[in-house]
């Protein structure tokens, strides 16, 4: 496991590397602590579940956008997947080829789309007729050609919490088949300016029922079948990201099952929809190589609750506030048997600044430090300034 004890002692890590007590001996802000190898590691398994199919692996830059993951992606021979402008420079920067980058979302600006086709990236995955049209009068002006998909909205109503569910057909994101055939009529008459690569998906993140994918996949058969048959043939299949992990444990046991069967239910669901299947992944490579360190301030008990205060917050990890997110908190010297039921929270003010709520913990006294488990994926890409707390640092096991 990459976060456990030997003793009353918490080491993290591939092998147990880094015993955190010793780590945290001389700290005094609250960190990220990722290893690299276990990130890259996932992202070899990935690779060879689908070894045998013509595929190409895009790391959700959103997810963390640490240069180190980005260039470890393009050593590992991977692409990227990026939802801004900025996003984009980053990758580039980092050394992902531009034949290699995927670029979504609903919103992209004139700017972002100038960088995107003058850097010739592989496609843009276009979330509306208004976009593709933009596209196509942005590609003109630079005397380009663009490579574009439709992102489709397959409307399936993914099992996870409603703020990171993306496929359905009230959410904003992708278009439906109607405007899917608007757009290929609209791109077919352009060629000069735009070539189109294919379908793409993505129904939402922290998905665990596989079940979701192969109805997405299902969904999407009729409007391929449809481009067909108006003569166009897909080269690229995009299904997105949204794998998720077990937040719950540290036993990866369980995930590496039903990533088996994700595999199987892409393999099959995918069959003969394009020349290459994309895959954009962020969560389930990066989630779990990281954790958030952070030191309890002061054990406040009052009559009604025990509230343990650190030294971070949701200003460095927001998912609990915003999703209702469980992390794993774990005291990186276990001490005693004693155990005391309590609330995690940061020093911001807003009583949405909490980690944990009504969790058991092993008692625990001011100083004492606290390893934040599975804090890889949105936690760092979403942290703020709030309060005017400066951002953590972030430190790297990497061989
Ligand atoms: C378009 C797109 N692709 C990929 C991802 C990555 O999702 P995940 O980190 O759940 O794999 C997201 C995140 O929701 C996304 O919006």
């Amino acid at each position: 496991m990459l976060l456990d004890y030997r003793g009353d002692r918490l080491y993290f890590g591939l092998d147990q590397r880094v015993c955190l007590a010793e780590f945290v001996e001389f700290l005094e802000e609250p960190l990220y602590l990722y290893d690299l190898r276990h990130f890259a590691r996932r992202y070899e398994r990935f690779q060879a579940a689908f070894a045998d199919l013509p595929h190409m692996i895009h790391y959700a830059v959103k997810a963390n956008a640490h240069p180190a993951f980005l260039r470890r992606v393009a050593e590992l021979g991977g692409g990227a997947d990026v939802v801004s402008g900025g996003e984009l420079q980053r990758a580039l920067d980092c050394g992902v080829p531009p034949e290699r980058v995927i670029f979504s979302g609903v919103g992209k600006s004139q700017a972002e789309l100038r960088l995107a086709i003058a850097s010739g990236i592989k496609q843009i995955n276009v979330e509306s007729v208004g976009e593709l049209r933009r596209i196509i009068a942005v590609a003109e002006s630079l005397n380009k050609q663009a490579r574009v998909a439709f992102r489709f909205n397959p409307s399936v109503d993914a099992e996870t919490h409603p703020y990171i569910a993306t496929g359905f057909r009230s959410h904003k994101f992708g278009i439906d088949a109607e405007a899917v055939m608007a757009c290929l009529s609209l791109a077919l008459a352009a060629p000069r300016w735009v070539r189109v690569a294919g379908v793409s998906l993505h129904i939402g993140s922290q998905i665990l029922d596989v079940g979701n994918f192969a109805e997405a996949l299902r969904n999407t058969r009729p409007l391929v079948a449809a481009m067909r048959a108006r003569g166009f043939h897909p080269a690229t299949f995009d299904v997105g990201g949204g794998f998720g992990i077990h937040y719950d444990t540290g036993d990866e046991t369980r995930e590496q099952d039903n990533f088996a069967r994700y595999a199987e239910v892409i393999r099959q669901g995918a069959q003969g929809l394009a020349d290459e299947i994309l895959f954009e992944p962020g969560r389930f490579l990066v989630a779990r190589c990281g954790i958030l360190l952070g030191r309890v301030e002061y054990v406040k008990a009052t009559p009604y609750k025990t509230f343990v205060i650190v030294n971070t917050g949701m200003h460095h990890l927001i998912r609990p506030a915003l999703y209702q997110a469980r992390h794993r908190i774990l005291p990186v010297v276990r001490r005693g048997e004693r155990t005391v039921t309590a609330d995690v929270v940061g020093p911001l003010c807003e009583s949405s600044d909490f980690l944990a709520q009504g969790i058991e913990l092993p008692e625990l006294r001011e100083g004492d430090w606290l390893a934040i488990a599975d804090a890889g994926a949105y936690a760092r890409s979403m942290a703020s300034e709030y309060n005017l707390h400066p951002f953590p640092d972030e430190r790297f096991i990497v061989e």
